[in-house]
């Protein structure tokens, strides 16, 4: 079984029926993390209207999940109607989370889904002042260079194998067995 704990919590894919938690968990984050996070300041409005269409995008949506909520996420994203060879990469993670390596394993599964995707180039932009983006990116061997005054990170993920597929595969598995106790314990809190 590869379901990762990583302090206390998991990580799995969200269902195209999850909106509600991304929504939640971008509309926690704070202001700077917002700026970070989208080059600008959003609105709520802005928020709500991003997350609800996470699945008409076909992004693909990891979160990280603690006490019940999700607490961060992280997004591949296609650049065309499908996947081709180029797909764009985003992160956030909630305050009290940070810095306890979430942002990095994440970006581990993101890199993998990518490479199972065939995706040749993985991109992600942040602002220059984005420390920690860029400390991130460079643990996972990215290239960066500054472009209209954002960093962006370049990744080269490798070709597909048996051996990245069957990994995503085992943990779209598990995944799909948290979110079903997920469900159950909500509905059970609703019932109550
Ligand atoms: C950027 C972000 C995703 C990183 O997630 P995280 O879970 O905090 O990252 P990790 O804990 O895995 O790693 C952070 C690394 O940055 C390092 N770091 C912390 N502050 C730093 C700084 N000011 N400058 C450089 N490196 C810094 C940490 O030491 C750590 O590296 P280490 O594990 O080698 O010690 C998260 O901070 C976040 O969501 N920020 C707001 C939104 C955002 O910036 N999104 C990115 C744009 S898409």
């Amino acid at each position: 079984m590869s379901e990762q704990r990583i302090w206390g919590g998991t990580i799995r894919k969200l269902w195209p029926t999850e909106t509600d938690k991304f929504r939640g968990h971008l509309l926690r984050l704070d202001k700077d993390a917002r700026r970070m996070r989208f080059a600008h300041g959003v609105s709520d409005a802005f928020i709500t209207d991003y997350a609800d269409h996470m699945s008409e995008m076909g992004s693909i949506v990891y979160g990280y999940f603690s006490g019940g909520e999700m607490r961060a996420a992280a997004e591949l994203r296609k650049l065309g109607d499908v996947w081709g060879h180029e797909a764009e990469a985003a992160f956030s993670v909630e305050r009290p989370f940070q810095e306890k390596g979430i942002g990095t394993e994440l970006m581990g599964r993101v890199i993998r889904s990518a490479r199972n995707r065939g995706v040749h180039q993985l991109y992600m932009s942040c602002l220059s002042e984005n420390g920690k983006m860029q400390a991130v990116a460079r643990k996972h061997g990215a290239d960066l260079h500054f472009e209209y005054g954002e960093v962006v990170g370049e990744i080269i993920p490798n070709s597909p194998d048996y051996f990245s597929l069957m990994a995503e595969a085992v943990d779209d598995r598990v995944g799909y067995m948290l979110a079903v106790l997920d469900l159950q314990s909500r509905l059970a809190v609703n019932a109550a």
